[in-house]
């Protein structure tokens, strides 16, 4: 399924099959999984609990290998971690020890290579960390920190962002509050991003396309394409379009018929988180 024809594809995983070696023998994580991301697509992969979303995204960023298959960057092969993609993940894994402004200058100390400054002030700027440069992550919020994950993802001017469920820590208000933040990021720079969740709203509310993976091992279900206009808006998550889509979706992950109206024309309540 094509969401936008004559796109270049920025990301492609190419029947991505992955082993662990466990003490138990082998487990089987995902299998043969196959997408591709347009260059300046938001997409999004649901699934449930322990399907293999992590395994997936770890191969993308280069931080583990694949048992089979390949992860192509413009056409070219992923082999380990690239300037071109940044991660963000469930935790924000800022170090305790060290401020905000620290900790997001802490990759370029790693790298040996001088921070963009004047770009890292507009990246706290525009997700609103101004002045909080001194602040320990221990004084922050879980949003904030997470707000403070994504400059540092930035910093580098990445083309390809990943995001592993960043935001399945946080109360339902500060996640509406980072999505609307997100998209808005998304819509300016137009980075191509892929996005892990197992919230099946927060896929519909930020994909341009949803990638329902299986239980596990892991495979490609089935590929949703979000049409809902952008900017989107929190008033969209209560219209009967979105409510149909996750309904939709969750019957998919769940391998049953989507929840019809009864004689009553009662919709069955469907919750959004799977796993
Ligand atoms: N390093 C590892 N070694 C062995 N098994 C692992 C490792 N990482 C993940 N797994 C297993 O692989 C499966 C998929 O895990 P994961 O990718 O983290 O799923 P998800 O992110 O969808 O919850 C799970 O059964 C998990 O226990
Ligand atoms: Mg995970």
């Amino acid at each position: 399924m094509d969401s936008k024809p004559g796109t270049p594809d920025k990301l492609v995983v190419e029947n991505a099959t992955k082993y662990y070696e466990t003490q138990s023998g082998p487990l089987h994580a995902i299998d043969n999984f196959s997408m591709s991301v347009k260059d300046g697509e938001f997409a999004c992969v649901v699934g449930p609990s322990g399907c293999g979303k992590t395994t997936l995204l770890w191969s993308v960023a280069g931080l583990h290998p694949l048992t089979d298959g390949k992860v192509l960057l413009d056409g070219e092969p992923v082999t380990g971690p690239h300037p071109q993609i940044g991660m963000v993940f469930q935790e924000a894994n800022l170090l305790p020890w060290r401020n905000l402004t620290k900790n997001i200058r802490f990759p370029f100390e790693i790298k040996k290579v001088p921070p963009d400054e004047a770009h890292i002030e507009h990246l706290l700027d525009r997700v609103g960390l101004t002045g909080f440069g001194n602040k320990f992550p221990r004084e922050l919020s879980g949003g904030m920190q997470q707000r403070a994950a994504i400059v540092r993802a930035l910093s580098f001017n990445p083309s390809v962002l990943l995001m592993d469920e960043p935001f399945g820590a946080l109360d339902a208000f500060t996640r509406d509050e980072m999505n609307l933040l997100v998209e808005e990021i998304w819509l300016e720079t137009r980075k191509t991003i892929l996005f892990i969740t197992h919230n099946i709203t927060e896929a519909v509310f930020l994909s341009d396309r949803v990638f329902v993976m299986s239980s596990r091992p892991g495979r490609l279900a089935k590929i949703f394409t979000i049409t809902l206009p952008r900017p989107r808006t929190l008033d969209m998550l209560a219209t009967k379009e979105v409510f149909d889509l996750v309904n939709e979706i969750k019957a998919e992950i769940e391998h049953r018929p989507p929840a019809n109206e009864d004689a009553s024309g009662q919709v069955s309540p469907v919750a959004d988180e799977v796993g």
